[in-house]
């Protein structure tokens, strides 16, 4: 009889051993854990249902970053604000979908403050491909009872950050401050995150690339001979591949497994990147360098030490494997 293993680490457990790994630990770290993934559960559901529900499309409306929203953005931004609302543990949140900061003064005792992409990816959604769901979460300052100052922090100061990512399954990353990064797959028949990726390790190297390069136009010189080089086979060898979904998620956690450089750089047409540094760059950035990649800004300056001055501030972003960056960097420098 094919062995059936009996002794399975949900998130659940995963973070019930975490909270005992760490004495100061009060438990609302846990507490705030379950209601994320809480909302992820419910995304990954009413994605999954969207073409048989008339969820598909477009909402009417657009973002701050000037997105046109689908329906499926609003309602997974609902869901991730109401899970955390419910917490009790959330004294604020910064959502991709949301103009202000979302204060929860209800929350009297909440030490936590949260950013969240709710759907990564989602021109992808009508077609059915990959999209996901990002989070960083910070703690509050000793003093604070919760301002903008709480989340307007570099990501050197994250205590935790991951994704989601509503693939084949759902699959859930989280790193948490000096951590390693482990991998959870959603079992739909439990309705549990099993733990199926323990301390995922980025391959230093890898021949894979992966950038919209129809905004070469719009490149600077340098950018557009670094991708070139990739292009050309060594001695012997052969060139670089190709691959590019589109949704940020999908191709990161592609990159985390496979290895290689995911881009999406600052341009002439957009000066500042396109990728938030809160609820995107950050919490990518965190994850890569936790599995030993590297992730930089537009001007190679490391992702976790930009600090946004506004909440929907944006940035060029070069992640992926250790070497892969280093080549990055090296085409900067010439
Ligand atoms: P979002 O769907 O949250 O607005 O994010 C879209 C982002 C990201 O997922 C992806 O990497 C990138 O936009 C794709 O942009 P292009 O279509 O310009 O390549
Ligand atoms: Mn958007
Ligand atoms: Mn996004
Ligand atoms: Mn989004």
């Amino acid at each position: 009889m094919e062995k059936i293993n009996t002794n399975i680490v949900t998130l659940t457990r995963f973070l019930t051993e975490e909270q005992i790994k760490h004495k100061e630990a009060t438990g609302d770290f846990t507490l705030l854990c379950h209601a994320l993934q809480f909302s992820f559960k419910s995304i990954a559901y009413y994605i999954r249902r969207a073409t048989l529900v008339n969820l598909t499309g477009l909402a009417g409306s657009s973002n701050t970053t000037g997105d046109e929203q689908k329906k499926l953005d609003v309602i997974s931004n609902d869901l991730f604000i109401e899970a955390m609302r419910s917490s009790g543990k959330c004294a604020l949140l910064v959502s991709e979908e949301e103009e202000n900061v979302i204060y929860f003064k209800d929350a009297k005792s909440a030490r936590y403050a949260v950013a969240c992409d709710p759907i990564d990816g989602s021109s992808n959604l009508d077609a059915g491909v990959s999209v996901g769901t990002i989070f960083a979460i910070h703690k509050l300052a000793d003093d604070s009872t919760g301002t903008h100052a709480d989340i307007l922090k570099p990501g050197t100061e994250l205590v935790a950050a991951g994704f989601t990512m509503y693939g084949a399954s759902a699959q859930l990353v989280i790193t948490m401050k000096g951590g390693s990064v482990n991998g959870f797959t959603l079992d739909n028949g439990l309705g549990e995150f099993i733990l199926t990726h323990p301390d995922m390790r980025l391959p230093k190297k890898r021949a894979i690339y992966s950038v919209n390069e129809g905004n070469s136009l719009y490149w600077e010189d340098n950018v557009k001979e670094y991708f070139e080089s990739l292009k050309k086979a060594p001695e012997g060898g052969k060139p670089y591949s190709a691959r590019y979904i589109g949704s940020m998620v999908a191709d990161a956690y592609r990159t985390l497994l496979y290895g290689g450089i995911f881009a999406y750089p600052a341009d002439k047409k957009s000066p500042k990147g396109k990728l938030r540094i809160l609820y995107e760059c950050a919490p990518m950035a965190m994850v890569f360098e936790n599995a030993g990649g590297q992730a930089v800004d537009s001007n190679m300056n490391r992702m976790l030490e930009v600090v946004p001055e506004h909440i929907h501030d944006k940035a060029g972003i070069f992640m992926g494997s250790y070497d892969e960056v280093e080549k990055v960097k090296a085409f900067h420098k010439k």
